[in-house]
Formats: C-alpha cells, sequence, structure tokens
C-alpha cells in the first residue's frame, strides 16, 4: 500500500507502519450544550479529520509525532508512567486514551510508535481533540486485538477528555467522531446514549462551515460556569420536581416552574436546554420528511436562544450568522460547538454558495477587522481502518 502518512511514518519511525486509520471531525447540526444536561444531539461527522499509523515495537516506549506539531519532534514517554504533562501538549490526548485503555486490559504487551496528521483547524470547534482521542483508541484496540466496541472507544476517550486532559465536556464530539455514519446525522439521546441515524443528505443544499478565526482563549471556564448554572438551575427545580436533568422538562413544564429557580441568569440557562432539546425533536421530525426549510428555521431559532438566553455567541459568532440569515440562498445558520469563537454552520442552494462565501466573508472581515474561512467537508463516516488516504476524503 502507498500512502503518504504510511510513508512519513516509515521516514519518522525507520520501521513500517501495520495500518492506516482515519478519524473525522464532527459538526453539530443541532442541539448545543445540552449533552450534559440529558437533552437530544444532532451531530454529523465530516470528512475533515485526522490520520494516524502506528506500528508495536519490542520494548515498552511510546513515541508520538504529529505531522501539525512538526516543531515538537518525537515526544516520548513510557507506556507503564502515563502522566499527563501540559508541556507535552497534544500528546496528552494519546496518553489519557491510552492509560484508561490499560486500565481494561491489564499490562501493554509492547510499546508503540504513533505518527498522526490532521485537517480539522485546531480550536476551531470541530473536535479535533474528540477526533484524536477516537482515533488513538480504534487504532490501538485494532492493533492489540483489544476486542472493544466502537461505543466503549467513545466512553474511554470521553473519560480521558474528562478525567486525564481535565476538559468537562459531554459526550456529543466523541461519540459524533466514533459513531458517525456517511450521509447521516446521529440522533444522540444523551441520557439513555440510544441513538438513531437520520439521512442528511439535502438535496442541491451544502453544508457551510464558516470559522470565526477567533480562539477560544477563556472557553473552558466559561464552559464550565455554563454547567455549573444548569445543575443549580435543576437542583431548584428538583424541590418541587422528580427530575434527574433539565431536558425531561418540556418547555410547558418549565414555564410553570422556573420561578423556583433563584437566580434569573439560571433561568435564562435552563430555558435555553429545554427549548434547544425541543427543537432538536422538531428538527429530527423535520429531516425525516426532507422539510429543510423547517429545519433552517430551528437552526436560526436555537442561534436565537445561544445568544440570548445561553449567552455563548459573543460578537464574532453573531456577526457570522446574522450576515448569513441576510443572504439569499440560506435556508438556515446557527453557531455549532462550545462557542464563544470557533464555527457556525448554514445551509445554502448550491447555486449561491460563491456569492455567499464573498458577502459574509466581506461584511465579517468589515465588522471584525479580519477574515473568516469557509469549509465544506461532506458527511462521512466515523473512524476507522482505512486502506487509502481517498477512503477519508
Ligand atoms: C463542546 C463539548 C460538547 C458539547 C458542546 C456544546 O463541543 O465538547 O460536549 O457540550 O461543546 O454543545
Amino acid at each position: 500500500m502507498k500512502n503518504r502518512q504510511m510513508e512519513q511514518f516509515q521516514e519518522i519511525f525507520g520501521t513500517r507502519g501495520e495500518g492506516l486509520y482515519f478519524s473525522p471531525g464532527r459538526v453539530n447540526l443541532i442541539g448545543e450544550h445540552i449533552d450534559y444536561n440529558g437533552g437530544t444531539v444532532l451531530p454529523c461527522a465530516i470528512t475533515c479529520g485526522t490520520w494516524g499509523v502506528a506500528a508495536k515495537r519490542t520494548d515498552r516506549k511510546l513515541r508520538m509525532y504529529s505531522q501539525n506539531f512538526k516543531d515538537r519532534g518525537v515526544i516520548e514517554t513510557d507506556l507503564s508512567d502515563l502522566r499527563f504533562d501540559p508541556k507535552d501538549d497534544w500528546a496528552n490526548y494519546v496518553k489519557g486514551v491510552l492509560y484508561f485503555l490499560r486500565e481494561t486490559i491489564g499490562e501493554w504487551p509492547c510499546g508503540l510508535d504513533i505518527f498522526v496528521e490532521g485537517d480539522i483547524p485546531n480550536g476551531a470547534g470541530l473536535s479535533s481533540s474528540a477526533s484524536l482521542e477516537v482515533l488513538i483508541g480504534t487504532m490501538v484496540n485494532d492493533l492489540f486485538c483489544l476486542g472493544k466496541t466502537p461505543l466503549d472507544i467513545v466512553r474511554l476517550s470521553k473519560k480521558a477528555e474528562n478525567d486525564f486532559v481535565g476538559v468537562n465536556c459531554g459526550i456529543m464530539d466523541q461519540f459524533a467522531v466514533g459513531m458517525g455514519r456517511k450521509d447521516h446525522a446521529v440522533a444522540l439521546d444523551t441520557r439513555t446514549l440510544e441513538y438513531d441515524y437520520i439521512p442528511a443528505r439535502f438535496p442541491g443544499v451544502r453544508l457551510v462551515i464558516m470559522n470565526t478565526n477567533k480562539r477560544r482563549g477563556l472557553a473552558d471556564s466559561k464552559y464550565n460556569e455554563r454547567r455549573e448554572a444548569c445543575e443549580a438551575a435543576l437542583k431548584n427545580l428538583q424541590q418541587a420536581l422528580d427530575i434527574s436533568c433539565l431536558c425531561q422538562l418540556s418547555p410547558e413544564e418549565l414555564e410553570k416552574y422556573e420561578h423556583l429557580i433563584a437566580d434569573p441568569v439560571g433561568r435564562g440557562r435552563a430555558r435555553h436546554a429545554v427549548t434547544e432539546n425541543a427543537r432538536v425533536k422538531a428538527a429530527v421530525n423535520a429531516l425525516r420528511r426532507q422539510d429543510i426549510r423547517r429545519f433552517g428555521q430551528l437552526m436560526n431559532e436555537s442561534h436565537i436562544s445561544l445568544r440570548d438566553d445561553y449567552e455563548v455567541t459573543g460578537k464574532e459568532l453573531d456577526a457570522l450568522v446574522e450576515s448569513a440569515w441576510k443572504q439569499p440562498g440560506v435556508l438556515g445558520a446557527r453557531m455549532t460547538g462550545a462557542g464563544f469563537g470557533g464555527c457556525a454552520v448554514a445551509l445554502v442552494k448550491e447555486d449561491w454558495v460563491d456569492a455567499f462565501v464573498k458577502q459574509v466573508g466581506d461584511d465579517y472581515t468589515r465588522a471584525i477587522g479580519y477574515a473568516p474561512d469557509f469549509y465544506m467537508p461532506a458527511v462521512g463516516d466515523g473512524a476507522g481502518k482505512r486502506n487509502t488516504q481517498s477512503d477519508g476524503d
């Protein structure tokens, strides 16, 4: 098999790689900030992602190289001593997954060389970290015949992100990356982990991802603040209601009981979670009947709720989305991912895409002072072994 990543692996490690793997990024179509509130989310895997090649070693070393962080060279550690180290940067995601995999298999039979290369912009909210985690889990599971299911890898990758890297995310990203399916969105009930694949072909319509190019900065602390506000609101509601998460309530039920939420800001946070969950249900129905227009309206309403009730958009995402709404041929647009920067997503009629990119690009640059980027990946499969590079593109 001739493949660029396989060749690069050989150049760096001086030995042949044993297999080529791909793990996608994700874009969430609707259902934002509710994967930690027991809601239903609707992400899909995209054809941008992370490639990986690995091979077993005869000693117990773990050696890792990323083509995206060439300056850092090969990062080396011992497989029996995996610890978070801020200076190892991207390699902590690899170590985290291997750390928790080891808990389930006992000791590693031998060491590993790992090469990765990705085309998901870092920090853009398209899940480059979940892509890397799930890639490592998938690769190592296969190489060592560990017998883990894709869902095991998803759970383990989330654990690595929460408990090794220390980011308190929900399960949506790892799930979409590990379980995504070509041309389908995944409707995932994050309370029960029941899921369903919904055909997500939009005839004559393109999925356009718009990157604010704003680094997320304080995003993690603000993300955690939102989670805490939801937890506090839930506690207040539990005085009168037998519920384990906010998304068990309908918007009507919340209206009846929202006076119990002590903090007025918390009331807005809860309102977003509950109404967003209702929007996802409506969006799934719209997608099933191929009613893209209705789907687009729900995307717009989702953005407004994230802007006004959840307050996670910020001026950059609002500038992109509000410009997108004004363009001809646009069915819907909203921020996607955690917010505070990162990306937005729009559904745009094919004939209008060029004009859309030009106009939204100009509007954004005028308002914010620098240019956005646009990507148009297809909806692809979840992580797995690939024979050639074109399998994932
Ligand atoms: C980030 C987190 C996800 C999810 C989204 C918001 O991407 O990793 O778990 O909470 O934000 O929907």
